[in-house]
């Protein structure tokens, strides 16, 4: 090798050798924009580097699995909490006791708690129903207020929601049900929705930006996932449920056998500072931030007016109890032609 490649191999090296020293391989199961936002300004006033893999939190979970004996993952950021305290469970993630614990609010913590300091809470939203105003008012339907009302047979093909194996937030649905009607008549209303189910898509965003779209009339979503298709003009609004609904606590895990661990801790640390938390709302995303200090956004769900379930995290996110509720969801339901 000449002089001149030489030099040039050892400066790669050498950038190699840095940008390895400052890299966070970080599993995003937030929106796009939410994630990007925080790559860019990561990077920005730290100098590392954050690689990001976007995915949904059954698809991250699966990731986990798969890359168990050579983890390339460092982070899991965001998702629904039920498949992180899956993770702990199976050993898929590293107990790491943040001192910032007492600056988050007591659902973040138990979240904590419940996974042996294996997950955190990093922050919640309610489940509920988008509608299209239009669309509803041109197909005369009246709007969905109760779960009973999705079942109505008016509705049929004009509802969607997202597969819970690959969707946190479907499965959220699914633990919902079973724990406000018992899992024998929870599963009978799923089949009954099937019926009225236009198309199950992968993620759980995926139904509110159909609605948004006019694509479909209705959909299963998080009620903080609509607002940012309401600024885009679209005629979307919300209801929940009357019967009551669950609320999902977003989290946020280390991965066991992290090769950038130093870095990881860092950046788990960074998010859940209140100024990092305001990045959610600053890119169109509502869900309520788990640090009491971070400043709450006017078009963040207000949970007191909203009929919640006591929703079982530890129960529901139990690894045989999410494999087993899918499996039945896939055998009894989705298996039913339509
Ligand atoms: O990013 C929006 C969001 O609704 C989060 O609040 C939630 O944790 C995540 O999507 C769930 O996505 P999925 O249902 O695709 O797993």
């Amino acid at each position: 090798m000449n002089k001149k490649l030489l030099v040039a191999a050892a400066l790669v090296g050498l950038a190699t050798g840095a940008s390895a020293q400052g890299t966070v391989n970080v599993i995003c199961s937030v929106q796009a924009d939410w994630c990007n936002m925080i790559a860019t300004v990561y990077a920005r006033t730290t100098g590392v580097k954050i690689n990001l893999a976007l995915k949904g939190s059954g698809e991250a979970l699966a990731q986990l699995i798969a890359e168990k004996d050579n983890p390339k993952t460092d982070v899991w950021f965001g998702g629904t909490g039920d498949p992180h305290l899956q993770a702990a469970e199976m050993g898929l993630t590293l107990e790491y006791k943040s001192p910032s614990l007492p600056q988050l609010y007591p659902w973040a913590q138990q979240q904590a708690q419940q996974s042996g300091y294996k997950t955190v809470g990093v922050y919640s939203g309610p489940l509920g129903f988008g509608y299209n105003t239009e669309l509803l008012k041109k197909k005369k339907l009246d709007v969905p207020r109760s779960w009973a009302d999705l079942l109505k047979p008016e509705y049929k093909g004009d509802i969607q929601v997202a597969n819970p194996a690959s969707s946190g937030t479907a499965y959220t649905m699914i633990a919902t049900l079973v724990q406000m009607m018992g899992e024998d008549k929870a599963f009978e209303y799923l089949k009954g929705l099937h019926r009225n189910v236009g198309q199950y898509t992968r993620s759980g965003t995926g139904p509110i930006k159909a609605v948004a779209r006019g694509e479909t009339a209705v959909s299963i979503s998080f009620v903080h996932d609509a607002p940012q298709e309401k600024m885009q003009g679209f005629p979307v609004e919300t209801v929940t449920p009357s019967e009551g609904t669950g609320a999902e606590i977003g989290s946020m895990s280390i991965i066991k056998g992290a090769r950038n661990l130093e870095q990881a801790k860092k950046f788990y640390e960074w998010a859940l500072t209140p100024q990092a938390q305001t990045f959610g709302a600053a890119a169109k995303q509502y869900q309520l931030p788990s640090n009491k200090a971070t400043a709450v956004d006017p078009n963040v769900p207000d949970f007191k007016k909203i009929k919640l379930i006591n929703y079982d995290y530890a129960k529901y996110g139990a690894s045989a109890e999410r494999r087993r509720l899918i499996a039945r969801w896939e055998k009894d339901v989705n298996s039913l032609p339509r």
